[in-house]
C-alpha cells in the first residue's frame, strides 16, 4: 500500500480543506488515516465500522482486547453513543473538553464490540487540536484512534514517527507538525460511582479533583502490577513505549545520580556496549559519555514530558543498547511523565 503523506496548517486547517476532504473520503471508504492531536498522533478509522476498526489492530499489531478511544468534534456528538452521564462527568466535560482528557462511559449498541474491545463501556475524547477536529467534522462520524505507533513502540509526536512505524501499512498521514503535550491523554473512568484515574496525563489528578473532589486512582497508575493483576485500562498492562535499548532509571538526589550514572557508564563501556545518557539542561555537561541526549530543562516538567517519546525514539536512531536516565519529580504532570518512563524502563530503577 502506498501511504499518502500531506502537510496541513494546524492553526488554520481550513486553508488545506482539499487534504481533509481526501482524508475524509479515505476514512468513509473504510481506510486508515493518521492525524495530529495535541497529545500524540492518532491512527483513525470509522468507529462505527467493525471492519475498518479491525484494520487498526492489524496495522499496529495491537491485541484485540485493547479497546480504542472514540474521537468527536462537538460535545453533542456523544449522546447517541453513551448512557447514564453523571453530574461529575458533565462537570469534567465542561472543564476540560476540548482538551487532553478521555472519559470512559457506559456505551450504547451503536459502538461495535471491535471498538470497545468487547467491554460495555467506551472511551471518548474531544481533542483540542483544530486539525483533528476539522478532520472528524469532514468525516461526519466519530473516529476510533489509538496512538499511531506500532504496538509497544513509543507513541508518535511527529508525522515522521508515524511514517517510520506504519509506512505502507496505512492509507494516509496528515502531517500537522509536532504534538504539543507529547504524552497521551489523561483517562478517567466516569462510568461508576466514584470516578477513577486510569492513565495520568497533562491534565493532572489535582486539576480533576479541583473540579469534582476526590477521585480514585487505579493501582496500575502508581506501581507495577503483580502477575495476574489486571489494570482497568486494558492497554496499561502491555509493555509500552519501549525503545530497543534497555532503559535504566537512576533515582535519588541529583548529584548522587550524576555520579552513579558516570560510574555505571564507565563500567559498562568495558563491556563494549553502545551506552547513552538521558540528561537535562542542568546536567548535560557533567556526564562522561559519547551519547548524551538532552530531554529538556529540569525545572520545566511540561517540556520534559513533551520531549520524552521523541527522546526514546532517538535512542533507537542512535543504535544504543543501554541508556541511563535521570528520574523526575512525580507531582503534577510528573506522575504521567514517570508513569511512561517507568514503563519504558520495564520498572528497572536503581537508587543512587
Ligand atoms: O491522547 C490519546 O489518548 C491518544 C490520541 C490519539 O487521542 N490516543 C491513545 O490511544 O493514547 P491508545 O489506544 O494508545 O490508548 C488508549 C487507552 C488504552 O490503554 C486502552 O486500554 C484504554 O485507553 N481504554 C480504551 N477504552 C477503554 C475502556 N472502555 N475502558 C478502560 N480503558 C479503555
Ligand atoms: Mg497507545
Amino acid at each position: 500500500m502506498n501511504t499518502i503523506i500531506k502537510k496541513v496548517d494546524f492553526i488554520n486547517p481550513e486553508i488545506n480543506e482539499d487534504v481533509f476532504l481526501q482524508a475524509a473520503l479515505i476514512i468513509k471508504n473504510g481506510g486508515l488515516v493518521a492525524f495530529p492531536t495535541e497529545t500524540v498522533y492518532g491512527l483513525g478509522a470509522n468507529a462505527l465500522d467493525p471492519i475498518a476498526v479491525k484494520k487498526i489492530y492489524a496495522a499496529k499489531g495491537r491485541p484485540s482486547d485493547n479497546p480504542l478511544i472514540v474521537h468527536i468534534s462537538e460535545i453533542s456528538e456523544i449522546y447517541p453513543y453513551v448512557k447514564d452521564i453523571s453530574e461529575k462527568a458533565e462537570k469534567l466535560m465542561d472543564a476540560f473538553w476540548p482538551g487532553p482528557v478521555t472519559m470512559i462511559f457506559k456505551k450504547t449498541n451503536l459502538i461495535p464490540a471491535e471498538t470497545s474491545g468487547g467491554l460495555d463501556t467506551v472511551a471518548i475524547r474531544f481533542p483540542e487540536n483544530k486539525a483533528a477536529r476539522f478532520f472528524i467534522k469532514k468525516a461526519g462520524f466519530p473516529i476510533a484512534a489509538p496512538s499511531a505507533n506500532s504496538s509497544g513502540r513509543p507513541s508518535p509526536t511527529r508525522a515522521s514517527h508515524v511514517e517510520f512505524d506504519l509506512n505502507s501499512k496505512i492509507d494516509m498521514i496528515i502531517d500537522g507538525g509536532y504534538a504539543e503535550f507529547g504524552l497521551e491523554s489523561t483517562i478517567i473512568d466516569v462510568s461508576g460511582e466514584v470516578p477513577c484515574l486510569l492513565r495520568p496525563g497533562s491534565v493532572t489528578k489535582e486539576m480533576i479533583e479541583d473540579v469534582i473532589g476526590e477521585i480514585n486512582v487505579d493501582k496500575a497508575v502508581l506501581e507495577k502490577l503483580e502477575n495476574g493483576e489486571k489494570p482497568k485500562a486494558p492497554g496499561m498492562k502491555y509493555t509500552h513505549y519501549s525503545p530497543l535499548a534497555e532503559i535504566i532509571i537512576v533515582n535519588g538526589d541529583i548529584n548522587s545520580v550524576v555520579d552513579k550514572i558516570n560510574f555505571l557508564v564507565k563500567e559498562r563501556l568495558i563491556e563494549d556496549k553502545k551506552i547513552g545518557v538521558i540528561a537535562t539542561e542542568q546536567t548535560k555537561d557533567r556526564y562522561f559519555c559519547d551519547n548524551i541526549i538532552i530531554i529538556g530543562d529540569r525545572n520545566k516538567p511540561e517540556e520534559i514530558a513533551s520531549n520524552l517519546f521523541r527522546v526514546l525514539r532517538k535512542c533507537d536512531y542512535l543504535g544504543l543498547s543501554k541508556v541511563y536516565t535521570e528520574a523526575f519529580d512525580e507531582s503534577g504532570i510528573g506522575l504521567a511523565l514517570m508513569n511512561r518512563l517507568k514503563k519504558a524502563a520495564g520498572y528497572n530503577i536503581i537508587y543512587a
